[in-house]
């Protein structure tokens, strides 16, 4: 896309909508817009072939590559050429009315061929639930919390719930197509989608989104792996060169990716905004044909982002599928311009066959044309509200807690409850994924109203929840405009809850990791005046906290999604014991950050820039061990009210892997969940930083009990990765086998293991 169409972003998306509105209110507008538009009509017009007397390719029986390959050799050159072009689900600026079919306000819509009995594909974001473009009348569904809170968890059975149930809201809503599956490696702090994906580190991002993923498509849908790749920050996305090396890239984003796709095998992959090297990301014969579809094999369609497409020939033979929302974009470049290409010979007929086959692969094999969809279905939103609050329950992580001033404990004479309109609700984040809450919203009108916004709160009341577990405690609430006012509130309280807030969202990094507003002030002013102060943290990532030693707990609540307040008051009050951990570092300064300053300009979004990844796999913790940083709170931190202690640990090799055995013991008074991880450091061999996770399990105790946990490691995280012989190699000698409760711990226990040389392929296969 051109640099004006960036405007898309933070201009046309909002203008799309707003028009919309508008047309409601004014019929002028509607007569004005209408004129300007294409005539879908004329689809309809078209004269359509005879229905088969028999359609071979409905017999479930047979493979989806067969039945793909059939339907294929069905159709028309028209009826393919449909298949590749997507449509927005809402009128786009004054530019295009949304396509009849479609439903309103969806992200998209691709017309199925009835004659053959393949249905629409019906597409909505995104990750935490089913969302609606910015509308006046919105769908209200059920939110998870942020997928790093659902990664927090660090609880494969909790993410695939997770899936499994937004999966069923929307297939119920009529779609078919989900666009979740944001797997981006946070290497960005202050990334604007960072809520929207699953942390810093590739194996855990995969198998958390694996499970999402895999939840997603047990209700025969399509799920969606993106943005594919390195889209790892929102300022400049449409613009930015990201600059990454194969052997890097392949050991940090790509893993994560690769591994999503080995567990999942989801549908579809989505492309992304930026260039990867030079070239953009739906055009890039590297990232689409050589890495994805040939070295991973793929089986899937690529379909692009919207308003990432720039060209009919190289995104067709670059490995783009299927253009989206093709109103986004300078032009329809999979439209006649397509059709024009095949005909004289730019872009192969074999190739469009191809994207047709892959799209219609992915709608066998996931069941999508065996299952249609069918809007209005019944959804128990009260069932999965508690599917939800599980998920925040398990994900927010206690950071400090001195003097165990938690859990809350009974008999307190007075709790002040501050800030971040916890008396109503809990905070969303922003942009395409945004699920409106069922009930609407508790504070409406915070700017920005429109894209990326609306800022949105789920109506779950921290206040409410804690009130109503508060016994004869008197429970004040004050919204924490004026500090000293607060303070002076707070200062006879038995205990003060601040809540504080960050606010992000698509298109819209943070401007920096400090705490937005008057917050810090707040906090610190607080503290002072009652040094039993608990902090709880809305927020998509990390933040800074200045005011950390003067608080005597901190609770990490991200974005908590539908039952986020009484998620929150549960673990506050020990209804739950803590049990999520970080799946990011939390710097002391952003000064610790491979980049300390964000590249490009958030005001000046059309200037081309480049983001060179000079930490190449050194993403997170893995930089800051290099570096000999010390974090403010590390990779896998993660308090409990029990304490838990670990023995035995033991390795051995069985089929050309590493295999670990350990005892975890809860050693403290209460019943908790742990997260025993498992790092691996090379002795000999030079890595990109000290130490790589390994693999985690997350375990239930009662006080006293122990379990055994073994493990088995992917010999891909024992690699380096070399990019002219296309393996993953495994050095000859010792490693060193951490047994840890964070990526910072100073105490882990710790072997020694020698491994022999090992090669695998590029698929992480043993090779002979
Ligand atoms: C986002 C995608 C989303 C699409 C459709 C884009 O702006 O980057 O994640 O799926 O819009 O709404």
């Amino acid at each position: 896309m051109n640099s004006e169409l960036k405007n898309s972003e933070l201009n046309l998306r909002p203008l799309a909508i707003a028009l919309a509105v508008a047309a409601a209110l004014a019929t002028a507008t509607i007569v004005t817009v209408a004129t300007a538009l294409p005539a879908y009509a004329a689809e309809a017009a078209t004269a359509e072939p005879a229905e088969p007397a028999s359609k071979p390719w409905l017999d479930k029986s047979l493979s989806a590559d067969k039945r793909a390959k059939l339907a294929l050799d069905a159709m028309t050159q028209q009826e393919k050429l449909g298949w590749v072009l997507g449509h927005f689900g809402a009128d786009f600026a004054n530019k295009t009315k949304k396509h009849p079919a479609a439903l309103p306000f969806s992200a998209g819509y691709i017309p199925g061929v009835p004659r053959l009995g393949l249905p629409a594909l019906f597409e909505t974001d995104a990750g935490l639930g089913v969302a609606t473009q910015l509308s006046k009348t919105p769908r209200e569904r059920t939110s998870l919390p942020s997928g790093l809170a659902t990664t927090a968890t660090w609880n494969r059975d909790l993410a695939y719930q997770g899936g499994a149930m937004i999966g069923k809201e929307a297939r119920a809503s009529g779609f078919n197509v989900m666009l979740a599956g944001g797997v981006n490696l946070l290497r960005e702090p202050r990334n604007g989608r960072n809520f929207e994906y699953a942390g810093e580190d590739p194996l855990l991002a995969g198998t958390m989104v694996a499970q999402q993923v895999k939840g997603i498509q047990s209700n025969n849908l399509i799920a969606t792996m993106k943005h594919f790749a390195v889209n790892d920050q929102e300022t400049g996305r449409f613009v930015l060169d990201a600059r990454l090396d194969d052997a890097s890239n392949r050991m940090s984003d790509l893993l994560a990716f690769q591994i999503l796709l080995e567990q999942a095998n989801p549908g579809s992959v989505m492309c992304s905004y930026n260039r990867l090297n030079g070239v953009y990301a739906c055009e890039n014969d590297y990232l689409l044909n050589q890495v994805l579809k040939k070295d991973w094999g793929f089986k899937g369609y690529v379909m692009s982002d919207w308003g990432a497409v720039h060209s009919t020939v190289e995104a067709a033979n670059g490995g783009l599928d299927q253009h989206s929302g093709w109103e986004f974009d300078k032009s329809a470049y999979f439209g006649g311009a397509l059709e024009e290409a095949v005909e004289n010979g730019h872009v192969p007929q074999a190739r469009l066959d191809n994207m047709v086959f892959r799209i219609l692969h992915a709608m066998f094999d996931k069941g999508v044309v065996d299952n249609p969809v069918k809007e209005g279905g019944a959804i128990d939103y009260d069932a999965h509200k508690l599917v939800s609050q599980a998920d925040a329950e398990e994900g927010i992580v206690l950071l400090k807690n001195t003097g165990s001033v938690l859990p809350l404990k009974a008999g307190a004479k007075k709790i002040v409850v501050i800030g971040a309109h916890s008396d109503v609700g809990v905070l969303a984040g922003g942009g395409s994924s945004l699920v409106y809450p069922i009930g609407g919203n508790p504070v409406p009108g915070i700017e920005p109203t429109i894209w990326p916004g609306p800022v949105v709160y789920h109506p779950s009341s921290p206040l409410k929840a804690i009130k109503a577990r508060a016994g004869g405690a008197k429970v004040v609430y004050n919204d924490g405009a004026d500090p000293a006012a607060a303070a002076k509130e707070a200062a006879d309280a038995d205990v003060v809850v601040v809540f504080a807030q960050q606010w992000v969202g698509e298109a819209l990094d943070a401007v920096s990791l400090a705490l937005p507003g008057n917050q810090d002030a707040l906090i610190g002013a607080v503290a002072k005046a009652n040094p039993k102060t608990v902090v709880v943290l809305e927020t998509s990532g990390p933040v800074l906290m200045p005011w950390v030693d003067q608080s005597a707990a901190v609770v990490q609540a991200w974005y908590a999604g539908s039952g986020g307040g009484e998620a929150i008051a549960r673990v506050l009050f020990g209804e739950v014991n803590p049990s999520g951990h970080l799946p990011t570092t939390f710097p002391v300064s952003e000064s610790q950050l491979p980049r300390p300053k964000l590249d490009g300009d958030p005001k000046n979004e059309k200037q081309r820039f480049t983001v060179n990844y000079h930490e190449g796999a050194a993403v997170g913790y893995k930089w800051f061990d290099l570096k000999g940083l010390k974090p403010l709170f590390p990779f896998g931190h993660g308090l409990s009210y029990t304490q838990f202690s670990y023995s035995g640990l033991a390795a051995s090799q069985k089929g050309g892997k590493l295999q670990l055995s350990f005892k975890v013991t809860n050693t403290g008074a209460v019943k908790g969940k742990d997260v025993p991880q498992v790092y691996v450091a090379p002795v000999g061999a030079k890595w990109e930083a000290p130490k790589r996770l390994a693999g985690w399990d997350k375990v239930e105790l009662a006080p006293g009990e122990s379990k055994e946990v073994s493990l088995t490691v992917d010999p891909r995280l024992l690699s380096m990765y070399d990019s002219k012989s296309k393996t993953w190699r495994v050095a000859q000698g010792g490693y060193k086998v951490l047994l840890a409760h964070d990526a910072g711990d100073a105490k882990a226990t710790s072997i020694t293991v020698q491994l022999p040389k090992q090669t695998l392929n590029v698929a992480g296969q043993p090779t002979k």
